[in-house]
């Protein structure tokens, strides 16, 4: 490895002198400013309104949302009452959103633990607050075992074309499709990427772009739909993305636009990997179209910073997310290592080796 480290510069959530603290990423790329937490039902409102989003982002946020509500709630006078209110909590976590089943899964680990160590209302406390550090942490060395798998696809000269944001902004830091990015320039190699625009909210645009900017990697910005004359152009060596919820099958639900790219980069024989931790795959689904898909406010189509620029009246849609079937992927770029087709060994493979970690 090179003496660059990169991608540490930005914590997306963190825990300091007892509070919770994330990045406005509302705010990008204008402002870098941090907005800290004293609430637990503010923590679920920033999840909402995306001041934090992306899965494992938003999946770390939450269990230490449930840490911040544990540390500060109302005296309970048994631990039969206090995990009653951690339930309610998670519940409420569990509502902010959706697709990501991040999300869900940090909530479970969290509860997991306080139901273990019940035995005390100080010990519940304590063993979430330390859970939830613990997954911050591992977040961090996820990505960077998951980056390093990843940056031995790419070439020695590389252009990646990746969708939304899954980068450090996305996770705790380091990020999983910019992980990948961050970890191939860290090797020597060089890396130009593509970002596209991301429409409606323009993640990629806003936060992608913004966020490579500052780790000095070449980046360039497109609006979405010049995908297909870039690839067509040969301008693109592979394209990279992270993901929300990984079915049992290998479909996968991520930023609507997704599978759209999928379908070029198939006909332009264009690489397609997926960068995601094995908590992103939900394995009790067995295929995509059971993964349930957020639809959001017309409102993120129809207005840009508030201004309207859409006719009255005009129906619109605003899926957050499409899924892209598996046929699709050339392979899943994990913290375990990169996992080939075929998909419909998943279950055995991902069982197999998170018994051995
Ligand atoms: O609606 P968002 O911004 O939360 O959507 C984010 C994405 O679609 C990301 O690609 C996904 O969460 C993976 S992040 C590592």
């Amino acid at each position: 490895m090179s003496e660059k480290r990169l991608g540490t510069a930005l914590q997306t959530v963190e825990w300091r002198e007892g509070r919770l603290v994330l990045i406005d990423q509302n705010a990008l790329p204008h402002r870098l400013t941090y907005i800290t937490y004293t609430d637990w039902q503010d923590v679920v409102e920033a999840i909402r309104t995306m001041v934090v989003r992306g899965a494992p982002a938003i999946g770390c946020t939450a269990a230490l949302g449930m840490a911040l509500g544990a540390q500060y709630s109302p005296p309970f006078a048994t631990s039969d009452a206090f995990l009653a209110h951690l339930e309610r909590m998670a519940q409420a976590f569990r509502s902010a959103r959706p697709t990501a089943v991040n999300l869900f899964w940090a909530v479970d680990r969290v509860l997991a633990v306080a139901r273990a160590a019940s035995d005390s209302v100080e010990h519940i406390r304590q063993a979430v607050l330390e859970e939830a550090l613990r997954m911050l942490e591992e977040d961090l060395q996820i990505n960077r075992r998951l980056g390093y798998h990843g940056a031995q696809l790419l070439p020695q000269h590389a252009s990646v074309l990746t969708h939304c944001n899954a980068g450090a902004l996305a996770t705790v830091g380091y990020g999983t499709a910019l992980g990948v990015v961050r970890a191939a320039v860290e090797l020597g190699k060089t890396v130009e990427v593509y970002a596209d625009e991301t429409r409606p909210r323009l993640q990629g645009m806003k936060l992608t772009a913004w966020e490579l900017a500052q780790d000095s990697i070449p980046v360039t910005i497109i609006t979405d739909n010049m995908a297909a004359v870039l690839m067509r152009e040969g301008k693109i060596d592979c394209v990279i993305v992270g993901a929300d919820r990984i079915a049992a099958n290998g479909d996968t639900a991520n930023k609507i636009g997704t599978y759209g790219l999928a379908v070029l980069a198939h006909y332009h024989r264009v690489p397609f990997y997926v960068a995601a931790p094995v908590s992103t795959f939900d394995l009790r689904l067995p295929s995509g179209d059971l993964i349930p898909i957020e639809q959001r406010d017309p409102q993120e189509v129809t207005h840009i910073q508030g201004n309207r620029i859409a006719p009255e009246g005009v129906p619109v849609l605003n899926p957050a997310f499409d899924v892209t079937p598996a046929e699709l992927i050339q392979a899943f770029i994990t913290e375990i290592g990169v996992l080939q087709p075929p998909f419909d060994t998943l279950h055995e493979r991902l069982i197999g080796a998170s018994s051995h970690h």
